[in-house]
């Protein structure tokens, strides 16, 4: 096969769409497969159909410049490729585990197009064990292809600068040839850095910057990706808890944890305690984990207790404030924030949505307000939790505001100001973002997650 000069991503969602901005802004010809007609219309005429910094003027010139083509056939791309990405989505079953069905469609629809010689690469998060199966597929079909796992490791909101600045790319497959290759292609996304990042307009704070190449056999690059992703969400339901104590203490979550992340050993990133994580990711990879743990039986009990606390964190946040509020019977309450986190419009398993229901639940009049997640957080919420244009408006006479999410403007608010249009006088600091003497400046009480005693 001739060299790699054009690719196939299966699967327009954010990693998909994250890729192709990469790879078609880089010298390669990208052909993106996605079915969902919506999205697909939105790629064609140059635009994301989700909120990432930069990634919109990488897809307007590429899809101008038909380095980037999308489409929702197959025929249409995967034999004109001698790399094909597979980025498609991997929802949680009803049980926890992983819903596969995605994967194995797009292996099999695939199949019917690929050329010999070329590779196939999983860069969607599964189960370790799923691509020994997809190897079969293609072995049983006789067709000569590689492949190659290779996770993805971007977050949302920071995409593309994780894409241009990542901390590892790994690659796991059988034969170390084939792995060079997909090694050679994520290199000249490097070599192209300085171009990616003067179209996407994103000015990225200067770091040290050496990302690594790592190789590794098949199940280990998957078992890697899920363990990232569970290890970090360990840290947080770890910080929780001790936010749990902090408050019957009156110790600070925050100091401890700047202090116990002090030492290199533990490090002090993903140590936020606050309302817990949400998002597509960590909450579907725990579970995830959980149930592939079982099916080799392991009892994954770590991460059944992270899930847990998890869990809690939304209602102990409540609770904890009911007091000081007097309870949420006939109270106006601003939830600000339904992003699963700031610089994204994702408001999947959004921990805001989440203190917004339990809020309604418990009779209070919700108000919600996000700067770029209000529609794609409707089908978060309940139908009684009105979404509001602006923070200021959510926040007029209300007794209370629950900051759930990080975006700056929430830090901004002129809280003197604001503070004068509530009938009560409560700022929850759902993710402990605010210095304490100012928000008790204003005039408003303040509560925190483990930070009772500051
Ligand atoms: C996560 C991983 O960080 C990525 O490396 C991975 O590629 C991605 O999942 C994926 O599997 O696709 P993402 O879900 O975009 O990325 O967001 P994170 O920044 O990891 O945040 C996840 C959640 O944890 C958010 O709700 C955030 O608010 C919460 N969080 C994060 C905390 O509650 N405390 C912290 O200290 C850090």
């Amino acid at each position: 096969m001739k060299q790699d000069t054009n690719i196939a991503i299966i699967g327009g969602g954010y990693v998909g769409l994250s890729t192709a901005a990469a790879f078609s802004n880089a010298g390669y010809t990208v052909y993106l497969i996605e079915p969902n007609k919506e999205r697909l219309n939105t790629v064609k005429a140059g635009k994301c159909f989700f909120y990432e910094e930069g990634i919109e003027p990488l897809i307007e010139k590429a899809v101008k410049e038909k380095t980037l083509i999308p489409t929702d056939k197959y025929s249409e791309a995967i034999d004109k490729c001698s790399i094909i990405f597979s980025c498609v989505g991997t929802p949680d079953n009803p049980d926890g585990s992983s819903n596969l069905s995605f994967i194995f469609a797009a292996a099999n629809e695939a199949a019917e197009y690929l050329q010999p010689g070329a590779i196939y690469i999983q860069k969607s998060t599964v189960p370790v064990g799923t691509g020994k199966k997809i190897e079969s597929i293609f072995t049983e079909k006789k067709i000569d292809v590689a492949y190659v796992s290779n996770p993805e490791f971007l977050r949302e909101g920071t995409a593309v600068e994780d894409t241009l600045f990542f901390d590892r790319i790994v690659v796991g497959g059988k034969d170390s040839s084939v792995l060079d290759r997909v090694i050679a292609i994520h290199k000249v996304i490097q070599e192209h850095h300085k171009t990616l990042l003067d179209i996407s307009g994103i000015t990225i704070p200067k770091k040290n910057y050496a990302g690594k190449y790592i190789k590794a056999n098949l199940s280990s690059a998957e078992l890697i990706k899920v363990t990232a992703n569970a290890f970090l969400a360990v840290k947080i339901s770890f910080a929780n808890s001790i936010a749990k104590i902090a408050d019957q203490t009156d110790a600070s979550v925050i100091e401890v944890m700047d202090a116990v992340g002090a030492d290199p050993r533990i490090g002090r990133a993903f140590f936020n305690a606050g309302r817990g994580f949400g998002g597509g990711c960590f909450p579907k990879d725990v579970s995830g984990i959980i149930f592939s743990a079982d099916e080799h039986g392991v009892d994954f009990g770590i991460m059944k207790a992270t899930e847990a606390i998890n869990d809690s964190m939304a209602n102990y946040i409540v609770e904890k404030a009911q007091k000081t509020i007097g309870g949420y019977k006939n109270k106006k309450v601003a939830v600000l924030g339904l992003a699963f986190k700031a610089g994204t419009s994702d408001a999947r398993r959004s921990p805001g949505a989440k203190i917004a229901n339990l809020l309604s639940s418990a009779g209070a009049q919700v108000s919600a307000y996000d700067p770029k997640a209000a529609e794609e957080a409707k089908e978060e919420l309940n139908n009684k939790v009105e979404i509001v244009t602006s923070a200021e408006e959510a926040i007029k006479n209300s007794d209370a505001i629950f900051v759930t999410t990080e975006w700056p403007e929430f830090l901004e608010l002129d809280l003197n100001e604001n503070a004068k249009n509530m009938s009560g006088d409560t700022l929850v600091d759902c993710l402990n973002l605010f210095d304490i003497s100012a928000v008790q400046k204003a005039g408003l009480q303040y509560i925190g997650v483990g930070r009772n005693g500051v």
